[in-house]
């Protein structure tokens, strides 16, 4: 039977790796940090319970949904998504809003078409097919708007970063007053998970910022949640199918396994077989 173990362990480690796909910062796992002084310095980045993690993993809509709507009314005015088009928002492994509901979405905002034939550019209401409107025409107005720093583009944020949407939390939800003896430079915010803990970007997100239409509670931590559930999809829309192929890549292993096995011990039967007349 030690095919049958083979193969069983082999199938494992195809799983596990798969499990491991939203790796936290190094810190995270490190109990020994205690040991090694300069690695107290690293933040920790907390890992959080997610619906797209593990190998069945899938995106919750609803929640994607909450987590556009918190980038849309918050984040939009300083972070551009130059990757994304409204459409993508119907998604159905994504925020799966209905068709009218994206053109609705779209029209929210102006962008600039033409020029018309009088050679002039002109505003008009975006639509499903339109890229999202970016809050500055270009990066020195972005950087002449927040003293200097300069909003990165959210687009691939969500695996740019290590840790990924666990990173994406912390750092929503990690500003707090500087420890005492902590030299701040003017205009900058105390952030826990922020390397170097010294980021630019004021605390975005408070309890109440952000009115949910399905009762789901407006608090600071579940904006958070959202907006980085929604950016990791942004990040990786084709998650969902990615899992989906590989689950079905592990049936058809499981299948030829068995049918590999079975072959095998046909072929070497005749070989097994006791010599005739022995006892
Ligand atoms: C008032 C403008 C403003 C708003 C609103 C804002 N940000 Fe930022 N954000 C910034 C600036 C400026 C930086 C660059 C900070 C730096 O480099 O110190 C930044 C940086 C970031 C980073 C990168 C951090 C890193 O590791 O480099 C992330 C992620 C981020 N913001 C997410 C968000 C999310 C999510 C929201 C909405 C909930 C949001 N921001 C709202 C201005 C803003």
């Amino acid at each position: 039977m030690t095919e049958l173990r083979f193969f069983a362990l082999a199938i494992l480690g195809v799983f596990c790796m798969d499990a491991g796909q939203t790796p936290a910062r190094a810190a995270d796992e490190a109990p020994n940090a205690a040991a090694q002084p300069s690695r107290l310095e690293e933040p920790h980045i907390a890992r959080q319970a997610w619906s797209f993690t593990g190998p069945f993993g899938t995106f919750d809509n609803a929640q994607l949904q909450r987590g556009y709507q918190v980038y849309k009314e918050v984040c939009s005015n300083c972070h551009s998504m130059r990757l994304l088009s409204y459409r993508n928002l119907g998604e159905r492994s994504g925020p799966g809003f209905s068709p009218e509901a994206v053109d609705a979405l779209a029209a929210q905002a102006e962008v600039t078409d033409g020029p018309n034939d009088n050679g002039e550019m002109y505003q008009r209401p975006a639509r499903a097919s339109d890229r999202f409107r970016s809050p500055f025409p270009n990066p020195e107005a972005a950087r002449a708007a927040n003293k200097g720093a300069l909003p990165p583009d959210l687009s691939v944020m969500a695996k740019a970063r290590p840790g990924g949407p666990d990173y994406i939390y912390a750092l929503l939800t990690g500003y707090r007053e500087p420890p005492p003896g902590f030299q701040l430079a003017p205009g900058m915010h105390y952030n826990a998970a922020f390397p170097g803990h010294q980021i630019a970007m004021p605390p975005p997100l408070s309890d109440g910022a952000v009115t949910y239409a399905d009762g789901t509670k407006p608090t600071l931590d579940n904006y958070a949640k959202d907006v980085a559930a929604y950016l990791m999809w942004a990040a990786e829309p084709r998650l969902e199918e990615r899992h989906q192929m590989g689950a079905r890549v592990i049936a058809f292993l499981i299948v030829f396994a068995v049918i590999m096995l079975l072959a095998k011990r046909a072929v070497w039967a005749r070989f097994h077989r006791r010599p005739a007349g022995a006892a």
